[in-house]
């Protein structure tokens, strides 16, 4: 019987490969996605949930306090050595964003890049980051969701399982309407590739 791990060990697991695998779509888009969401991130104090490898170190507005975290050591572990590399300051944390050890209404922003089709209870995960914002706080976020064209959207539910059960990721999850069931409102839903990949804004409701 195949090896039953959870969403967490997948990630350690799957760390050293995990630039290798994304490098295409990487370099191809969510390069210029991620520039382009960090430059309406707002505010001084900054925590990015899910960091994985750092992708986002290199847009990280200079001069800010930010903490990362992630609950996967080795992804975590990478982040630590691209920071380095950039020489860019970052409190990072070994921790679950389903329970934020942090006091409530700390952040002016919180950012996830392609992290709530992962974390295995996203609104338990969103609520948590709710909490930790200030009210006048946002939340930034690019996600991957299942797309509304009944033909894709068959299809994603089909590949669904065995993409999880591989990486972790949960492939067709309305991570927009969990945003909202979590109390959030949304400022901003746009399309980056057809209704797959978006960048969303929101703030507490
Ligand atoms: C698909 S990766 C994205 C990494 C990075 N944000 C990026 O844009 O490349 C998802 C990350 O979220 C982390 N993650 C998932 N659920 C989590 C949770 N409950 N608490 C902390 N980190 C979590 C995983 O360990 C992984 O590093």
């Amino acid at each position: 019987m195949a090896e039953k791990l959870t969403t967490q060990e997948k990630y350690n697991r799957n760390a050293r490969h995990y630039d290798l695998m994304e490098l295409f779509p990487e370099s191809l888009f969510f390069n210029r996605f991620r520039r382009e969401l960090f430059s309406k991130v707002k505010g001084n104090k900054i925590i990015e949930v899910g960091v994985g490898t750092g992708k986002n170190i290199p847009f990280y507005p200079p001069g800010k306090k930010i903490i990362a975290i992630d609950f996967s050591e080795e992804m975590l572990k990478r982040a630590r050595t691209q920071a380095e590399k950039l020489h860019v300051n970052v409190d990072f944390r070994l921790m679950d964003i389903e329970s934020l050890q942090f006091e409530s209404q700390q952040f002016d922003a919180v950012l996830a890049t392609f992290v709530f089709c992962s974390v295995p209870d996203p609104i338990k995960g969103l609520k948590e980051t709710r909490r930790v914002l200030k009210p006048e706080g946002k939340f930034y976020a690019l996600e991957h969701v299942r797309p509304k064209k009944p033909f894709l959207g068959w299809f994603f539910d089909r590949i669904a399982p065995l993409v999880a059960a591989q990486t972790g990721v949960c492939i067709n999850r309305n991570t927009v309407a969990n945003i909202r069931n979590a109390g959030f409102h949304i400022e901003l839903e746009k399309d980056l590739i057809l209704d797959i990949f978006k960048m969303i804004i929101a703030f507490p409701d």
